[in-house]
């Protein structure tokens, strides 16, 4: 084994034991209820732009694209583009020569649009503006991604188990093998009920019970739970799924 392969051995070893450190994992989760409280994910933003993630999260989607070489990424729910210039930027970074993000939002305020538009990397992103359940935008997208070798998705919109599932079951046939469907805010089945008291979702309503359900009739996605086991603070507890 040379140092690389024994380094590598370690962090697999250090994983697989937070798999199962009951301590360390109600600590990271008590950790994410605190931070939700305080609203932590909305303080960052990516060259330039807000995103609505948790750092661990921006890591780990750069390290997806760096293994798995999407050519294009399909993301729903906008907001102000940061997850699509995160995207975008490690395509860039990565070398893809036709590497482009696809970004559906049923609300993309003008000041989100004229900032995409005018950002260094908007020549990678297409935005389209619609609800990401409706069968014309599915289809409008499933157009574009037809004219590409490698598709991954990231859902992150509407967190109600019937619009995610919806979501999945529309955007799922898309993912080619080998790559990746993430699905955020799955972590709402993980947190008190009535936590999210301003929204739709709760306990039994969220994107983690939609995961399960369309698991049970889709035998070509599982659940990579080292990449949630590594980053042990992630908003998409059991929503790293990987084609077959
Ligand atoms: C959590 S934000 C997205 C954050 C973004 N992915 C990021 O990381 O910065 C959710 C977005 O979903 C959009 N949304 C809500 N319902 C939707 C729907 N039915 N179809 C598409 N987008 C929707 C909202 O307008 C909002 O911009």
């Amino acid at each position: 084994m040379n140092e690389l392969e024994r380094f590598q051995s370690e962090v697999s070893e250090r994983i697989e034991s937070y798999h199962k450190d009951d301590a360390f994992r109600k600590l990271a989760l008590e950790w994410t209820k605190e931070s939700l409280l305080r609203k932590y994910v909305y303080n960052f933003s990516w060259l330039g732009r807000p995103i609505i993630q948790a750092p661990q999260d921006v890591l780990a989607i750069q390290e997806i694209i760096w293994r798995t070489r999407p050519d294009l990424i399909i993301e729903t729910g906008i907001a102000h583009g940061g997850s699509l210039i995160l995207s975008a930027s490690i395509l860039e970074l990565i070398g893809s020569a036709s590497g482009h993000v696809v970004g559906v939002d049923i609300d993309i305020r003008r000041h989100n649009r004229e900032a995409i538009e005018d950002h260094p990397l908007s020549r990678r992103i297409t935005l389209i503006e619609g609800s990401s359940v409706d069968p014309d935008i599915i289809g409008q997208v499933a157009a574009i991604a037809s004219g590409y070798d490698r598709v991954m998705v990231v859902l992150d919109s509407n967190h109600t188990h019937e619009h995610v599932l919806a979501e999945l079951q529309g955007y799922a046939p898309l993912v080619s093998a080998g790559c990746y469907l993430v699905v955020f805010d799955t972590f709402v089945e993980d947190m008190p009920p009535g936590f999210f008291s301003d929204r739709p979702w709760d306990v039994g309503n969220n994107p983690k019970t939609a995961v399960h359900e369309f698991l049970k009739g889709n035998a070509d996605f599982v659940i990579d739970n080292e990449a949630e086991d590594r980053l042990m603070i992630t908003s998409a507890p059991n929503g790293f799924l990987r084609r077959l």
